[in-house]
């Protein structure tokens, strides 16, 4: 019975995050990058929404919330040039920040 109920939860939410102390050095920069722009208004690791939707999984799913494919080019898009409720930050994030931010997003 408590197999059965945590074979659905992870059939559900995918396969956990990589663990913070496993990400290398790209991604470890990207979650600093996540740290100091995205999680005022999202959660990384956890899948509640904050002021936007969770990030946990973002990869995994086939869409955005917004039901765009769940690509590199969509989700710099997203950052770059805003969504919806969400500002854009294409003047305020240099490549490198936005390349390692990606690599980390990957590992959720
Ligand atoms: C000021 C709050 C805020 C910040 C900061 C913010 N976001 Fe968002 N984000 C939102 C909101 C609100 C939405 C939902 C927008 C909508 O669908 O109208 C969203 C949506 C998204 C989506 C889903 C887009 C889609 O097509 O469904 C992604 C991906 C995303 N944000 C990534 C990020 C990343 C990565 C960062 C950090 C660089 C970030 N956000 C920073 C508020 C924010």
């Amino acid at each position: 019975m408590g197999l059965a109920v945590f074979a659905l939860a992870g059939c559900k939410s995918g396969p956990p995050p990589v663990p913070l102390e496993q990400l290398n050095a790209q991604q470890m920069h990207g979650h600093a990058v996540f740290q100091a722009r995205c999680v005022q208004c999202h959660n990384d690791r956890r899948d509640k929404p904050l002021h936007g939707p969770p990030m946990v999984g973002v990869f995994k799913r086939p869409s955005l919330p917004s039901g765009a494919p769940a690509n590199d080019e969509r989700v710099k898009a997203t950052i770059v040039h805003g969504h919806g409720l969400m500002p854009g930050m294409g003047n305020t994030m240099d490549q490198q920040d936005l390349d390692d931010l990606l690599a980390y997003l990957h590992t959720l």
